[in-house]
């Protein structure tokens, strides 16, 4: 694992947006899987000033959300296809029908099947960008997940449902989370040839050295990534703060 220890969030921001808009230098078809929450919005800007100021050209890449609230409307405030469509592709030249998203409405085993289609049909993803729960859970895979798992609808933790109600979640109450999410799942995201995990802030910091540093176990999904051979942690100071304590 490559870890990179930055001062703060904009420098996370700032390092993830560089490290991505690289990778599709390199490889302009990229297929990108894409996290949603607090921690990648700064990339997200970045990417999107990056593109205005003609740094970088998303027009041949594919993109592939890594989660959806189950029972959401794509239209819902809080869904995560919103997020993606308003925060990066709104602004930016991915073509339409290159931008993917697992279903939150309907069947969920057919969305779930329909989803492992596209994900496998033009081969690995090139790039999978994660963030962390504070529990660990990387996508909506929370603690006790089995390192095989494939996309699927999956229950959310009771703490994941409390993160995720703030003022500006798009819920009204914390009891209009939903109670499951549909999630690549952990063997499908460990097939991605390259893997960059973003955390930021003190809250992350349990998590980050559990999953970094910790023995690997389906307890903290996170720790699967050690086992994985190509995966860069950009990570601040404040959510690194416990990597070298014992
Ligand atoms: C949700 C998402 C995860 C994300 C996590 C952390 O549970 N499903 O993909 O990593 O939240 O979000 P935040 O970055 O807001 O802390």
């Amino acid at each position: 694992m490559n870890v990179i220890v930055v001062a703060n969030y904009d420098e996370m921001s700032e390092r993830a947006a560089a490290f991505v808009a690289a990778e599709i230098g390199h490889r302009p078809d990229l297929r990108i899987g894409l996290p949603t929450g607090n921690t990648p919005s700064g990339m997200y800007e970045r990417l999107v000033g990056m593109h205005r100021r003609g740094e970088v050209d998303f027009s041949q890449i594919s993109t592939f959300n890594l989660d959806e609230y189950w029972g959401i409307e794509f239209a819902h405030p809080a869904a995560f296809a919103r997020y993606i469509g308003d925060r990066f592709l709104a602004h930016v030249n991915v073509p339409e029908e290159q931008a993917h998203w697992p279903d939150g409405i309907g069947q969920a085993e057919q969305n779930a099947a329909a989803y492992e289609v596209l994900l496998s049909k033009g081969g690995p993803l090139g790039l999978l960008i994660l963030g962390i729960g504070v529990n660990g859970h990387i996508g909506f895979n929370e603690p006790g997940t089995n390192f095989a798992s494939r996309t699927g609808l999956v229950p959310l933790a009771e703490r994941t449902r409390q993160d995720a109600f703030h003022p500006r979640s798009g819920f009204d109450s914390a009891e209009d989370v939903p109670t499951h999410g549909i999630t690549m799942g952990i063997g499908t995201m460990m097939e991605s040839r390259r893997i960059l995990l973003l955390a930021s802030g003190q809250s992350k910091a349990q998590a980050i050295k559990k999953a970094l540093a910790g023995s690997v176990t389906e307890d903290v999904p996170a720790s699967v990534l050690q086992r994985h051979p190509d995966v860069t942690v950009i990570v601040d100071e404040a959510a690194a703060a416990l990597l070298d304590a014992d």
